[in-house]
């Protein structure tokens, strides 16, 4: 196999958490005899610096031209001003939507050799593995009318949420599929008592349920999930919902494993690589963290994570994917943690020595 990967390692410890990513890559790919081919491209404020804009045309072409994009994390306080004509986080709308990635995957896992690192009781978060799969180009984030108009005090501001129906079936559609391989619930979430496009996500997604009768099915008012979530999060299999409710439950569920250093995701379009894979663009859902940037202490674990989802869902490449994900448990039974996830009487690691042990644990 040659695996052709985009890197975007983006801004603030984007590039170091993506070396490390980058590493692991290379040692599965050394191990099994596969040609690793990793094109850089810029993305993000670094773009903006570089060429004025957040996503260069030669961007989009490199990570189209990719079987898969590894993604590290856009922005910072240097391309934060509101009013800017250029923002980072366009840079990564942007490419979602030139990629169609519409499916947006982050599972939430919590480890035991981490549970203290949650704010929640133990008993609360024990156990607890969802999978929260977001649409991802469609409804707020890209609905137009959007912006502004008039002067004080008659300021007005719109922004406009639509969905088709075919964008909410192969989103639900998605999910089931997924839900199939892990422990068959499919949980929707809407607003449908105040929505129209709510209204609209429950019709669909209840249709599609109709096809997947092997699969547990419920509604929850996204209100009433926010509540769940931390009320009971071991009940939940695939959250299944629109782009801002994604955006918003997928942060509060990520608290529930402690840290963000830990969560990764992947974004799936129709297109299919190479290999009849779905392209994909992984990332950890943290930030740029410029206040720990260039100094070696950020967590990899995030963004190697998320490159093994890359073996599991761009190359079908399953064995190599759990070995990853195996080799970061044991990292983590041993005692290592970076510096965000530390407890007392634990080894921490820089960044670089993280991904060492990785690679280290790789085949044992
Ligand atoms: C995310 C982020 C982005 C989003 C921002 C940076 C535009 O919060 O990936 O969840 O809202 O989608
Ligand atoms: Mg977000």
């Amino acid at each position: 196999m040659n695996l052709s990967i985009c890197l975007l390692p983006g801004d603030g410890i984007g590039p170091e958490v993506v070396a490390e990513a980058a590493k692991v890559l290379r040692a599965v790919a050394d191990r099994k005899g596969y040609t690793l081919e990793l094109r850089e491209a810029l993305l993000g404020g670094c773009a903006i610096d570089a060429t004025g804009e957040a996503l260069p045309a030669a961007t989009t072409v490199a990570c189209q031209a990719a079987d898969a994009v590894l993604l590290g994390a856009v922005g910072g306080p240097k391309w934060s001003d509101p009013k800017a004509p250029v923002r980072p986080e366009q840079g990564l709308l942007g490419i979602r939507k030139a990629l169609g990635l519409f499916a947006n995957l982050r599972p939430v896992k919590v480890y035991d050799a981490l549970i203290d690192a949650s704010s929640l009781k133990p008993e609360v978060v024990h156990g607890v593995d969802m999978l929260i799969v977001r649409e991802l180009t469609g409804g707020a984030y890209f609905g137009q009318p959007q912006g502004r108009s008039g002067n004080p005090p008659n300021r007005q501001a719109v922004d406009t949420t639509p969905y088709t129906e075919a964008e909410i079936a192969r989103l639900m559609r998605m999910a089931f599929e997924l839900a199939r391989a892990r422990r068959r619930k499919v949980t929707s979430v809407d607003k449908a008592n105040v929505l129209a496009t709510s209204r609209l996500w429950r019709e669909v997604a209840h249709e599609v349920a109709v096809d997947y009768p092997d699969v547990q099915f419920e509604d929850v008012l996204v209100d009433a999930c926010s509540m769940y979530l931390i009320r009971t999060p071991r009940n939940y299999d695939v959250i299944a919902t629109e782009n801002l409710f994604g955006d918003i439950l997928s942060d509060e569920a990520a608290m529930l494993a402690g840290s963000m250093g830990m969560l990764p995701s992947a974004s799936l379009g129709e297109a299919l690589n190479q290999y009849g894979f779905r392209r994909g663009l992984y990332e950890p859902i943290h930030g740029s963290a410029p206040d720990i940037a260039g100094r070696a202490i950020a967590n990899p674990l995030a963004t190697i994570l998320s490159a093994a989802m890359m073996l599991r869902w761009s190359f079908g490449l399953n064995m190599e994917a759990d070995s990853i994900e195996r080799a970061v448990e044991g990292t983590l039974a041993d005692g290592l943690r970076c510096k965000d996830i530390a407890s007392p009487g634990a080894t921490i690691l820089g960044t670089p020595a993280m991904g060492d042990a990785i690679v280290e644990r790789l085949w044992r």
